[in-house]
């Protein structure tokens, strides 16, 4: 790989820590992120990270196994906490040798923490305040990633300048911490290196990969979107807390809000209890995404995008990717003297 001192300096301790030459992690993207992307950000010099999403156990078992087959780098896995079978997904990992987990989707359960770090891998949480920051470093948690409300998929409500602003100062010294939400710029990338991060996480600007097995109009809607098409999606009843998503504006925006409308129904009727309801809106958003994703579904699937969407170009290879990230990196190291 090209020499580029400065960026390798800054990015000594992340890529200490992945094992990789660039501490570049690709975001899992459900449906998005599997063996092709995520060997390919590896073999590159990336983090490629699975995306287990709702996958059952025996699925994300295959799916290491394919991804150990076309890369021999290390790469991580994302699992959501409040899958079913999460203890067994992490013993999968552990079985594979997977030497990083990142537990996606709210607080770790009890005990998760500690049996992934009894396998021997280390474990990425996010950290969406200062104090769980804090609270997840006491608990043992190797890494954090702080993703801003610029992301796709679902999000928080900060923005990633003031996590990071609020986070960075506090807890750099402690672990590594990786930036991600809105980044597309190796601009971007060295600032948030020298505020302190570790490294930095992307998604939306690997969807459109030439590896991305992401359906070719898909890919379409991302190259034509702009910054603003990429919204997130509004709660219309206060007694139904969702979590933001942030996708591109289609009709799929809109069956969405009568998904709410459906699903506060049964709940006034006591049909359903929150959790369910909360467990109905979450598949609802895997079975969308999968629609846009796998089937080209482009108007009435999920177009889970980041604001970042409106730098994504052209369909280029991960490579040629990682090589424009890092060389605007060094750039922007070398004119700041
Ligand atoms: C299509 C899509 C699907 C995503 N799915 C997941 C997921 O399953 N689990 C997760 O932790 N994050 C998910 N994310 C978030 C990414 O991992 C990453 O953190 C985010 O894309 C970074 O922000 P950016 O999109 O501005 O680069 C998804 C993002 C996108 C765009």
């Amino acid at each position: 790989m090209t020499a580029r001192p400065r960026l390798s300096h800054h990015m000594a301790r992340g890529t200490a820590f992945l094992g990789c030459e660039l501490a570049i992690l690709g975001g899992a993207m459900s449906w998005v992120s599997e063996r092709n992307l995520v060997a390919a950000i590896s073999n590159a010099g990336g983090f490629g990270v699975i995306a287990c999403g709702a996958m059952p156990v025996d699925l994300l078992d295959a799916e290491i196994a394919a991804t150990k087959a076309l890369t021999d780098k290390p790469f991580g896995v994302n699992l959501i906490t409040m899958h079913p079978d999460l203890f067994a997904l992490i013993d999968v990992c552990a079985r594979h040798k997977v030497g990083h987990v990142v537990l996606a989707g709210g607080l770790p359960p009890k005990g998760s923490i500690e049996a992934i770090k009894a396998s021997g891998a280390a474990v990425i949480c996010f950290a969406p305040t200062l104090a769980m920051g804090k609270k997840l470093a006491r608990s043992g948690v190797d890494a954090l990633v702080i993703e801003g409300m610029e992301a796709g998929g679902h999000i928080g409500p900060v923005s990633t300048s003031v996590l990071a602003q609020e986070i960075l100062p506090d807890l750099a010294d402690e672990l590594p911490i990786f930036v991600a939400g809105g980044i597309a710029r190796g601009e971007a990338i060295a600032a948030f290196l020298e505020m302190g991060a570790a490294g930095v996480q992307l998604g939306t600007r690997f969807v459109c990969a030439h590896e991305s097995i992401a359906h070719p109009d898909f890919k379409r809607a991302f190259l034509r979107a702009s910054a603003r098409d990429a919204v997130a999606s509004v709660q219309i009843d206060p007694r139904l807390p969702v979590i933001p998503v942030r996708a591109l504006k289609n009709a799929g925006t809109e069956a969405f809000t009568a998904k709410q409308v459906e699903v506060a129904q049964l709940l006034d009727q006591g049909a359903i209890d929150m959790g369910e309801a909360q467990l109905q809106i979450e598949t609802y958003w895997a079975g969308a995404l999968r629609r846009a994703v796998i089937d080209g579904d482009v108007e009435n699937g999920s177009l889970m995008a980041g604001q970042s969407v409106g730098m994504v170009k052209a369909e280029e290879p991960v490579a040629d990717i990682l090589r424009a990230l890092a060389d605007e990196a060094e750039s922007a190291f070398v004119s700041r003297g």
